[in-house]
């Protein structure tokens, strides 16, 4: 069987490898009786690679070439990689991608055109590189509703904030360390602003809630905000703050929570110790309870393994579309944000009398080492963002940081 990859970057040219390495035991546990790679699409040339043959910057030969099964996407971004992969649904090809960016966009879409066209879109390697969290989802997890579902979805603030709990830097110093290490762009919004987790909390949201969930309007909190002392705060309550992408189902609504931002996770808690690049996501099930899923989220090898798994689904599903996806949604399913309940960390510059006035017992003030004494900390009782909002502009001071508490 023959299959192309659309894209030679760090994963497209980690799925050749890992198709050439791996390629009798992918023969074997698939059936077939060889996999190879027909094309490479990438408008740069590869001179001294040694598929530097296949490489081509024309699509037509791959869509037009009925000997092509599988296609891998693996060009990042939604132009031209939307057009392409719908192309190739269209043409009768199962496609398999790790752009996030495509599928938190375009997904549904694209699963309807896999749908009426007899083949398969796939997309594991979208979220959590090569940490196996989709087809869990909608295999293993099948049988339960999914309370909750969170993760530590982007390895590059992982990374920085894990510098900062460990050796104390601050958030500028670690991203240069991130920099440096080829973790972090050098434009490192996509990660440190959350855009990164969200495409990929969307994508998890959507399968397990069933709607497409648009990452448009979703609310989304970066690391750029957090610093030493919140640490040290965190620290001083025996937590780590952690970088979350998380959705939850709202009892007796079809609304489910989702967002990303900063989060105060209790050590202990299989997410606090998930450190450097890594990534987790924990399940919360109805019937299993709490699973985590732990590994390395990017990477050339890793997330290609993902892909290539998807290849050998797709080849062994060649004849039918396996049930998998999600609906439409042309409202979206998200709560808003104000409405969100949680118990919450704050830190201010500010006068205990005004924040007791505020928010009576329904605090507990927290200190740590060194802390400044013109400011001050505490953890409130769960609440509604907008309550706590409209409580903290009651005291009218200047606050610093406000992050959620988890329970998990
Ligand atoms: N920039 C991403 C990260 C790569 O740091 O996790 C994988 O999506």
């Amino acid at each position: 069987m023959f299959v192309a990859i659309m894209g030679y970057g760090v994963i497209g040219s980690g799925v050749a490898a890992v198709l050439k390495q791996n390629q009798e035991k992918i023969c074997k546990r698939t059936g077939l009786d060889s996999i190879e790679v027909k094309y490479i699409l990438d408008l740069r040339t590869f001179p001294g690679d040694p598929n530097e043959h296949l490489v081509t910057s024309d699509f037509n030969k791959i869509v037009n070439d009925p000997e092509v099964k599988i296609v891998v996407e693996t060009m990042g971004g939604t132009k031209p990689a939307f057009d392409f992969v719908l192309a190739c649904l269209k043409a009768g090809k199962s496609v398999v991608t790790s752009n996030k960016e495509l599928v938190a966009a375009k997904g549904y879409e694209l699963l309807k055109a896999a749908k009426e066209n007899n083949v398969n879109f796939m997309f594991e390697a979208s979220v959590g590189g090569g940490i196996p969290i989709i087809r869990p989802l909608t295999r293993c997890l099948a049988a339960n509703e999914i309370v909750e579902i969170a993760g530590i979805l982007n390895g590059t603030t992982n990374f920085i904030l894990t510098k900062m709990i460990t050796e104390g830097m601050s958030f500028e110093d670690a991203l240069a360390v991130a920099q440096k290490l080829g973790y972090a762009e050098r434009d490192p919004s996509a990660d440190v602003d959350g855009y990164d987790a969200l495409r990929k909390i969307c994508i998890l949201a959507s399968l397990c809630y069933g709607k497409h969930v648009y990452p448009e309007g979703i609310h989304v909190e970066g690391i750029r905000g957090i610093t030493a002392q919140d640490v040290a705060y965190a620290k001083s309550i025996d937590s780590v703050i952690k970088l979350i992408g998380s959705a939850s189902a709202i009892e007796g609504s079809d609304k489910i929570n989702i967002m990303v931002s900063p989060a105060i996770i209790r050590n202990g808690s299989q997410l606090a110790s998930t450190n450097d690049v890594f990534n987790a996501v924990l399940v919360r099930g109805n019937m299993v309870d709490d699973v985590v899923f732990y590994g390395r989220g990017a990477g050339s090898l890793p997330t290609a393994s993902a892909v290539v798994a998807d290849v050998m689904d797709c080849a062994i599903n060649s004849d039918k579309t396996k049930p998998f996806g999600w609906e439409d949604s042309t409202e979206s399913n998200a709560a808003p944000y104000s409405d969100f309940v949680a118990p919450f960390y704050v830190r201010m510059a500010g006068d205990k009398a005004k924040v007791d006035a505020a928010f009576g017992a329904s605090i507990k003030y927290i200190t740590c080492e060194n802390a400044p004494c013109d400011e001050i900390a505490f953890t409130a009782e769960p609440m509604a963002v907008k309550d706590l909002e409209a409580k903290l502009r009651a005291t009218g001071a200047d606050v610093k940081s406000v992050i959620r508490i988890t329970d998990y």
